[in-house]
C-alpha cells in the first residue's frame, strides 16, 4: 500500500482545521484522522478502519457515499465546461435545469433561486436581500433579524451572529447589533418544568411578541429558524410551535426565513421541512442536501412576494449589487441535478421517513430505562439522545465532565460508529444518509447502548 507517513505531521504543521481545538491539535493531543474512501454509509480511513457514518459527514451526504451517477455527472461537466459565470444573465444547462428542479420541489409561492456555495453565504445573501427589500419598500429602519438561541445559521459575520451558540460569538465580537435572539423551542430544557407542551409553545410565542414590542416592530425585518433545531441539539419543535410563531410574525409584518440547509430535500421524510410543519416562508435557505455534498452549492429560494420587490429595486437602481464568482458553479449545478434525480429514482425521501422513524423508535425503546438518558427525540432521519445526571429532577451534568464527547468517542472506539457530540449539552446526534437500512439502524442503536453502558454504567 502506498502510504505517506508524513501526512500526520504535515497536517499538524500546516492545516488550520475548522471547529477544532487548535492548540491541542497542533501539539498532537487530539486525534487526527485521514479519510481515504467511502461507500454507502461507510467511510474508511487510510489505515483501513471502516466506520459507519451515522452523521452523513456534517448531515450532508444524504444519498450516501460513492454514487457513480453523481461522480460521472461532475466529470462530464468538468470536461465539457468546468466554469462560466452567471452574471448578467449567463447560465449553463445544469444551473438552469437545477433551478427548475428546485422550484418544482419547493413549497408554494416560491419564485426564483439564487445560488451560492455553502449555507453560511446563502444566509448572508438572505440578510442582504431582506435589507434591500425593506429599503425598496421605503422602510429603512426595519432591519433587525430575530434568530433563536441554539439556532445554527453559519459562521460568517452576520450568520455567526444569527447562530445562537456562545462558542460562535465569544471573542469574535459577535453578535452584530442588527441581530437579536429569542427563546429556543426546546421543550425538554424549558425553565418551568410544570409547563405542558402547549403552554410552552404559548410562552415561546409570547416571548417573541414581547421582544418585538420592546424593539419596535418597525425595526424588525425578519425571523430566521431551522424547521428542526440542528446543531443546537437536534430538537424538533413542540406541536403547534410554527403555527404560533407565524401568527406573531404576520401580525407585525416580519418576513420568515426557513433555514432548510439540513432539512431541505428529504431529511424529515418530506421534501422540505416547511411542508412538514406548515411553514410559509418568504425565503428558504438550501445547501448540504442540494448536492449531497458531492460539490459545494447552496441557494436562497425567494418567494413571489420578495421577488416582486427585488425586481422593482432593479428598475429603480440598476442591476442587483450582489454576486459571487462561483454563484451557480456548473460543477456544483451538475452534481445537484444528478443528486436530485437520484433521490427521486431511489425513493430516498420516503426511506428517510421510514427508516428514520424506525431508528428513532428503536433508540427510544433501547434507552427507555437508562437512569442517565433524559430524552430521546427526533424527526425523520434525525435523532438525538440527551444525557442527564439525574432524570427525575432533570439535573444536567457539568459541561466539564464532557459526557457527550466521551460517549461519542466510546461509540467510535467500540463499535466503529460515528455519531456527533453536539456542541452545547450532553447530546449525541444522529443524521445518517437516507439510504440507511434497518440493519444499519440496529447497529447504531446497539452500539449506542454499549457506549452509554461503558461510560455511564
Ligand atoms: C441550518 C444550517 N444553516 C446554515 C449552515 C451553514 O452552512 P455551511 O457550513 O455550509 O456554511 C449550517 C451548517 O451546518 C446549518 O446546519
Amino acid at each position: 500500500m502506498l502510504r505517506n507517513d508524513q501526512l500526520d505531521q504535515w497536517d499538524r504543521d500546516n492545516f488550520f482545521h475548522p471547529s477544532t481545538h487548535l492548540a491541542q491539535h497542533a501539539r498532537g493531543e487530539s486525534p487526527s484522522r485521514v479519510i481515504k474512501t467511502a461507500s454507502g454509509v461507510f467511510i474508511e480511513d487510510r489505515d483501513g478502519t471502516k466506520l459507519l457514518d451515522a452523521f452523513a459527514g456534517l448531515y450532508c451526504v444524504n444519498v450516501g457515499y460513492g454514487r457513480q451517477e453523481i461522480a460521472e455527472a461532475i466529470g462530464v461537466q468538468a470536461q465539457e465546461l468546468a466554469y462560466y459565470h452567471s452574471y448578467v444573465g449567463h447560465g449553463t444547462e445544469a444551473s438552469i435545469t437545477l433551478s427548475k428542479m428546485i422550484l418544482d420541489r419547493a413549497p408554494k409561492n416560491m419564485s426564483k433561486v439564487y445560488f451560492g456555495l455553502g449555507g453560511s453565504d446563502a444566509n448572508e445573501t438572505n440578510v442582504k436581500l431582506i435589507w434591500y427589500y425593506n429599503n425598496i419598500l421605503g422602510r429603512p429602519e426595519k432591519k433587525k433579524i430575530i434568530s433563536r438561541w441554539r439556532g445554527y445559521h453559519g459562521s460568517g459575520l452576520v450568520t455567526g451572529s444569527l447562530t445562537g451558540l456562545e462558542l460562535f460569538h465569544k471573542k469574535f465580537d459577535l453578535p452584530v447589533e442588527q441581530v437579536i435572539h429569542t427563546e429556543a423551542p426546546y421543550y425538554y430544557r424549558r425553565d418551568n418544568l410544570d409547563q405542558t407542551e402547549e403552554q410552552f409553545v404559548a410562552h415561546c410565542a409570547a416571548e417573541l411578541e414581547a421582544l418585538i414590542e420592546r424593539e419596535g416592530a418597525d425595526t424588525i425585518a425578519a425571523f430566521i429558524g431551522e424547521p428542526v433545531l440542528g446543531t443546537g441539539g437536534i430538537v424538533p419543535p413542540p406541536a403547534g410551535y410554527w403555527e404560533a410563531i407565524q401568527a406573531v410574525l404576520k401580525k407585525h409584518d416580519i418576513l420568515l426565513v426557513a433555514d432548510e440547509v439540513v432539512t431541505g430535500f428529504g431529511r424529515l421524510g418530506t421534501m422540505f421541512g416547511s411542508d412538514h410543519y406548515g411553514m410559509e416562508p418568504d425565503i428558504i435557505t438550501i445547501a448540504k442536501g442540494l448536492t449531497s455534498a458531492y460539490a459545494p452549492l447552496s441557494g436562497s429560494i425567494v418567494s413571489d412576494k420578495v421577488w416582486k420587490v427585488l425586481e422593482e429595486g432593479t428598475d429603480e437602481n440598476g442591476p442587483i449589487g450582489h454576486g459571487w464568482t462561483y454563484s451557480a458553479h456548473p460543477i456544483g449545478a451538475a452534481a445537484g441535478v444528478a443528486n436530485l434525480t437520484l433521490i427521486d429514482e431511489l425513493n430516498l425521501v420516503q426511506n428517510a421517513g421510514d427508516v428514520g422513524a424506525y431508528l428513532n423508535k428503536s433508540m427510544a425503546e433501547a434507552l427507555a430505562d437508562h437512569a442517565h438518558v433524559g430524552d430521546v427525540r427526533g424527526e425523520g432521519m434525525l435523532c438525538a439522545v440527551e444525557f442527564v445526571k439525574d432524570r427525575d429532577s432533570r439535573t444536567f451534568f457539568d459541561a466539564a465532565d464532557k459526557i457527550g464527547p466521551q460517549i461519542s468517542a466510546k461509540l467510535l472506539e467500540q463499535s466503529k460508529i460515528i455519531a456527533r457530540a453536539m456542541p452545547q449539552g450532553d447530546i449525541l446526534g444522529f443524521a445518517p444518509p437516507f439510504c440507511l437500512t434497518r440493519e444499519e439502524a440496529d447497529q447504531a442503536v446497539a452500539g449506542t447502548v454499549a457506549a452509554v453502558k461503558a461510560v455511564l454504567g
